[in-house]
């Protein structure tokens, strides 16, 4: 995929800086040609050695070598590159690179590079969210810069928050996503079932029984999945939700009942189904046919369970089909989501817990841990919903090679 890509790799000073030899051997690996850029700091926290090694070229730093003399170009480097990117991104770096100050060559290169910008931002929360940092990445962000946002995790510091400069692996993967919006769809010719949003059951004409779920995990999903070359079912709550990608096909389903039958009729077809709805766990047992009056008696409504559409896709599930589930916990989070797991036949479920500030519904961001049939557990930082999206579309891909 990345076959004779030219990347420049800028790195500046940051102790994240260890990160972006395991990102250079990737970038190597997928066979890019790559170009080591120092910044003076950065050699603090990685030898130059290590990443020539890495990436078979001399690491650049200066603008001239003191030993003979030689001048480095940063227009031809510019030129040279099909992509640039600066892996960690130091405040300092940004700061200097949407101010147009260039007084070292990883600067200079930026300010000539014809070629796309990424950058990985490290540093610690509080430089992070500082409102000059802010203004420098919308500012390169203005310019054309792409900026893969840190995670939310423990820090260098000992402090813990957003800072973190993101995973080499998912780097890598923006990479590919980047250069081939149009030929990278590692999942084309895959189908893929998804629910999202909450159920509404129904009391009368006027009423229903239904949860806070807005249907922003289900449909984030559905998006990312699709931009990688899924045919995607969307089987809809109902929510205010839309969708942007035009391989995503909607089905709106109001009920448990007619989720369940969308879910059934076209499970049998796709090759995974990722359930993200809130399904109500019980429906009236009467529908009212009308508006049901006071009577100035308490009411006593009898509820009846609904069909388990993950368990009942998890009975019908074939061995070459994959099926994702998810739990929202209070208590017992993990026992409960392994539970699950096991009950309903799932490959793996994301687990999120309301104990977890900004997880669960009517929010723009999540915390999930995934949780294997082998037991597995990952967990992930807090991130955006769009950003946990990718996580577990990544994560489904290597079950439907
Ligand atoms: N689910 C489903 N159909 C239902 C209920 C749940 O498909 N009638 C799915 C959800 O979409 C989710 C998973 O099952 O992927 C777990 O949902 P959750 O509500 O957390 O679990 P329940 O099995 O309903 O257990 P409980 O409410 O007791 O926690």
């Amino acid at each position: 995929m990345l076959e004779g890509k030219k990347i420049i790799l800028g790195i500046t000073g940051s102790i994240a800086a260890y990160k972006s030899a395991y990102l250079l051997r990737l970038l190597v690996k997928e066979n890019a040609e790559v170009q080591v850029l120092m910044t003076k700091a950065a050699k603090e926290f990685i030898t130059p050695v290590t990443m020539s090694a890495l990436s078979g070229k001399p690491v650049l730093g200066e603008f001239f070598e003191s030993s003979d003399g030689t001048w480095h170009s940063h227009v031809d480097l510019g030129l040279w590159a099909d992509l640039m990117l600066v892996a960690p991104a130091t405040a300092n770096t940004m700061g200097k690179m949407a101010a147009g100050i260039c007084d070292n060559l990883l600067l200079t290169t930026y300010l000539s590079a014809k070629c796309p910008v990424l950058v990985a931002p490290a540093m610690d929360l509080d430089m992070f969210r500082h409102p000059a940092n802010k203004r420098s990445m919308e500012k390169l962000q203005e310019y054309g810069a792409v900026i893969i946002e840190p995670g939310t995790g423990e820090l260098a510091s000992g402090l813990s928050g957003k800072g973190r400069m993101e995973e080499p692996e998912i780097i890598v993967e923006r990479i590919k996503e980047f250069f081939s919006a149009e030929e990278y769809k590692p999942l084309k010719g895959k189908k893929i079932l998804i629910t999202a949003g909450p159920t509404y059951e129904k009391l009368d004409p006027v009423r229903f029984i239904g949860n806070y779920s807005s249907g922003k995990m289900g449909f984030a999903i559905a998006e990312e999945a699709a931009k990688r070359g899924a045919e995607v079912i969307l089987v809809a709550g109902p929510v205010k939700e839309k969708t942007v990608h035009a391989s995503i096909k909607r089905v709106d389903a109001e009920s448990a009942a007619e989720m369940k039958e969308a879910c059934e009729k076209m499970f049998p077809f796709v090759d995974a189904a990722v359930m993200a709805a809130a399904v109500a766990d019980y429906t009236p047992k009467d529908k009212v046919e009308n508006k049901m009056k006071r009577t100035g008696d308490s009411l006593v409504l009898e509820l009846v369970p609904t069909t388990d559409i993950a368990a009942m896709l998890g009975k019908m599930k074939r061995d070459d089909q994959t099926l994702v589930g998810f739990a929202l916990e209070t208590t017992d989070a993990r026992k409960n989501a392994a539970g699950k797991l096991k009950r309903k036949n799932l490959d793996f479920i994301v687990l999120n817990t309301l104990e977890d500030k900004g997880a669960g519904f009517m929010v723009d961001t999540n915390k999930i841990t995934i949780i294997d049939k082998e037991n597995k557990i990952e967990e992930f930082p807090l991130k955006t919903k769009r950003e946990v999206a990718f996580d577990i579309v990544y994560r489904l891909m290597s079950y439907l090679k």
